[in-house]
């Protein structure tokens, strides 16, 4: 456990299941507090009860839908006034969607650009002069191995293309702040098991080619843990036999009803 992280404090989004979760789990375990945000209570509520108990750090949950600016705020108010700074934020909220282009339905993007994207930017809009003001910060948005790919994974363009464009901006976003202490890390996961991969076709969640998260937890653990002048820009940790299509490794990737 690295002294100078105890008692510090994270937001993590998407906290409630899968990699959040897991995520959350090895924050907690370095000392760090947590500010939780999804939006069923329910899960979010258990998770915070369970990682108090199991860690002995201080966790709140709010419910938030990073889609709502509204509910941003109330997360960022919520956390300051409990914890008094932020010192992490761990953006990882997200939603998938597989369908050849054609075929998916238009209420998606939106819901996609929100998430995945607009919310990651807007929530550390909300963070970041705070950050600067204490001349640090970390923030870790969760990306996709899948932005690896030239061209893009099929059937999930739309998914994928926003994630290239948070991966562009988090890059470009430590190069403007890096002389004031900011550091920005992209995690690029390959195909992992949880719940969003449970929703896709066969082939992407053969579960012979999933990962578990403790690739991805002890990536977060690193990014947390170099030293202070050392920022990791980006970590990629991708299945040893990924689902993904020719551009990575050769796999054959069908369209879903062909
Ligand atoms: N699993 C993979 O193979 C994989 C690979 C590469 C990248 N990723 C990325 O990793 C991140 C986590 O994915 P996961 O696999 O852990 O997904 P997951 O198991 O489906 O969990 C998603 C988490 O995000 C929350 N969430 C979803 N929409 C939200 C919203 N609008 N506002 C607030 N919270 C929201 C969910 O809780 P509620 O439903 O209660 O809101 C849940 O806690 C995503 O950004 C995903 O794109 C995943």
């Amino acid at each position: 456990m690295k002294d100078d992280l105890i008692g510090k404090t994270a937001i993590i989004t998407g906290a409630s299941r899968g990699i959040g979760k897991a995520i959350a789990s090895t924050v907690a375990s370095l000392g760090i507090n947590l500010s939780i945000a999804a939006r069923q209570e329910g899960p979010l509520n258990e998770t915070a009860a369970e990682l108090e108990k199991k860690y002995k750090v201080k966790v709140l949950a709010t419910p938030c839908d990073v889609t709502k600016l509204e509910d941003l705020e109330k997360l960022v108010n919520n956390t300051k006034q409990k914890f008094g700074s932020i010192d992490i934020l761990i953006n990882n909220a997200g939603v998938s969607s597989q369908y050849p282009f054609e075929k998916q339905p238009i209420e998606d993007f939106e819901k996609l650009a929100h998430t995945n994207y607009l919310g990651y930017v807007r929530l550390i809009r909300l963070v970041i002069n705070d950050m600067i003001k204490n001349k640090k910060g970390s923030i870790i948005n969760m990306v996709s191995g899948s932005t690896l790919c030239d061209p893009l994974p099929r059937n999930f363009i739309v998914y994928s293309s926003l994630k290239v464009g948070l991966r562009a901006f988090s890059k470009a976003l430590f190069w403007e702040l890096r002389d004031q202490g900011i550091k920005v890390t992209s995690i690029l996961p390959g195909v992992t098991d949880t719940d969003l991969t449970g929703k896709l076709n066969e082939i992407t969640a053969d579960t012979s080619r999933l990962m578990t998260t403790e690739a991805i937890e002890n990536a977060v653990k690193f990014a947390l843990t170099v030293p202070a002048n050392v920022c990791p820009l980006e970590i990629s940790v991708i299945n040893q036999q990924t689902p993904w299509t020719a551009p990575v490794i050769p796999y054959k990737q069908q369209h879903p009803g062909k």
